[in-house]
C-alpha cells in the first residue's frame, strides 16, 4: 500500500487558491447578447419558448439598451420580425426595415454598445428558407441570387449604423461578396462576422419559434452544414478568412466544442461560438423542474465554451451572466 506522492488536490483546498490556478477566465466582455425585434409600440412580450427573453418593439430599445451597458455588456445581435414577409425576403433590406430601425434606435441611445446584425433571409421570406428558392417543393435555394439579396441587407444595416455585420445563411461566397459590397458603400470599417461553421441542428427549435423563421417545407440541410463533419469545418472557415472574415463563428456550441478547440488552434482569427436557443432553454426547462442549480449550470457552460477557445459567446444566458460576474471575482 503506497499514499500518493502527488496531490493535485492540495490546490484544490481554498477558494483563493483555485482562484489562483485557474486556467481560464469568463469575462462580460466575452458575451455578445441577442435581441428580437417586433414591430408595433410598448412592446415588450415574453417569448414563450424562451423564457426570460422578450420581443421588443423599436421604442423599448433606448431602456434596453441602457440595462445591457450598465451591465457591461459590450456588444448585441440583433433579429427582426418584419410586418410583413414575401418570397425573397425584401423587408429584410428596406431603409426602414425593422433591424434598421432598431440599429438606428440603439447606436442613438448608447453609441458606445456595439450592434451586431444578423445578416439573413429566413425571418423574412414567406417560406422561411434562407434565401431565394430555385426549386419551391424541395426548399433548394439559389446560392448566387441570394447573395445580391443578403449584400443588400449588408449595406442596408450598415448605413443603419451597424458596427458588425453577421451573415448566417452559410451561402458560398457570402464574405467575400459582402466585403466588396460594403466597401463600395463606403462602409470599410464595418466588421464582418461569419457564422462559418453553422450545423444543421434540431437546437435551433426554440429560435424558430421566436423569430417565425421555420421553413415551411423542406429543411435546411443542403446549406447548413453536417453535424458529423469537423474537417469541413476547417474548410468553411479557411474560405472566410481568405474573403476576408474578421471574425469566425461556430454554431451551435455546446455539441461543437471540439470543433471549436480545432478552429481556435488552427486560425488566428477570434472566434465565436452561438450558445444557441435550445441549448439556453434545456437549461431554463431543467431549472424550472427543480432538477438543477441554474446558475452554477449556466456558468458551466459558459467556461466550457471558454475553455474550448471561443473569444466571444453569443447567448441568452448574457444578461444573467453579466449580473452574476459583478458579483464575484
Ligand atoms: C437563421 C438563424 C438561426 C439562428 C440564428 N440565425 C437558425 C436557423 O433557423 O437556421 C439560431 C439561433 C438560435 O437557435 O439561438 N439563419
Ligand atoms: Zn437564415
Amino acid at each position: 500500500m503506497s499514499f500518493p506522492e502527488t496531490r493535485p488536490r492540495r490546490l484544490r483546498r481554498t477558494e483563493a487558491l483555485r482562484r489562483m490556478v485557474r486556467e481560464t477566465t469568463l469575462s462580460v466582455n466575452n458575451l455578445m447578447y441577442p435581441l428580437f425585434i417586433c414591430p408595433g409600440k410598448g412592446v415588450r412580450k415574453e417569448i414563450p419558448s424562451l423564457p426570460g427573453q422578450f420581443h421588443l418593439s423599436v421604442d423599448e430599445l433606448d431602456r434596453e439598451a441602457e440595462a445591457i451597458a450598465k451591465l457591461g455588456i459590450p456588444s448585441v445581435m440583433l433579429f427582426g420580425l418584419p410586418e410583413k414577409k414575401d418570397e425573397v425576403g425584401s423587408d429584410a433590406w428596406h431603409n426602414e426595415g425593422i433591424v434598421q430601425r432598431a440599429i438606428r434606435a440603439l447606436k442613438k441611445a448608447t453609441p458606445d454598445l456595439m450592434v451586431a446584425a444578423d445578416c439573413c433571409l429566413c425571418e423574412y421570406t414567406s417560406h422561411g428558407h434562407c434565401g431565394i428558392l430555385l426549386d419551391k417543393k424541395s426548399g433548394s435555394v439559389d446560392n448566387d441570387s441570394t447573395l445580391e439579396n443578403l449584400a443588400r441587407t449588408a449595406v442596408a444595416q450598415a448605413n443603419a449604423g451597424a458596427d458588425i455585420v453577421a451573415p448566417s445563411g452559410m451561402m458560398d461566397g457570402t464574405i467575400g461578396f459582402l466585403r466588396d459590397a460594403l466597401d463600395e458603400a463606403g462602409h470599410e470599417n464595418v466588421v464582418l462576422l461569419s457564422y462559418a461553421v453553422k450545423y444543421a441542428s434540431a437546437y435551433y427549435g426554440p429560435f424558430r419559434v421566436a423569430a417565425d423563421s421555420a421553413p415551411a417545407f423542406g429543411d435546411r440541410r443542403s446549406y447548413q452544414m453536417d453535424p458529423a463533419n469537423l474537417r469541413e469545418a476547417i474548410r468553411e472557415v479557411e474560405l472566410d478568412v481568405e474573403e476576408g472574415a474578421d471574425m469566425v463563428m461556430v454554431k451551435p456550441a455546446l455539441p461543437y466544442l471540439d470543433v471549436v478547440a480545432e478552429i481556435r488552434r488552427e486560425f488566428d482569427v477570434p472566434v465565436a461560438a452561438y450558445n444557441v436557443s435550445g441549448e439556453y432553454l434545456m437549461l431554463k426547462a431543467a431549472a424550472e423542474k427543480g432538477f438543477l442549480d441554474y446558475d452554477r449550470a449556466m456558468m458551466e457552460t459558459l467556461i466550457s465554451v471558454r475553455r474550448a477557445g471561443a473569444d466571444l459567446i453569443v447567448t441568452y444566458h448574457a444578461k444573467e451572466a453579466a449580473d452574476l460576474l459583478s458579483k464575484a471575482p
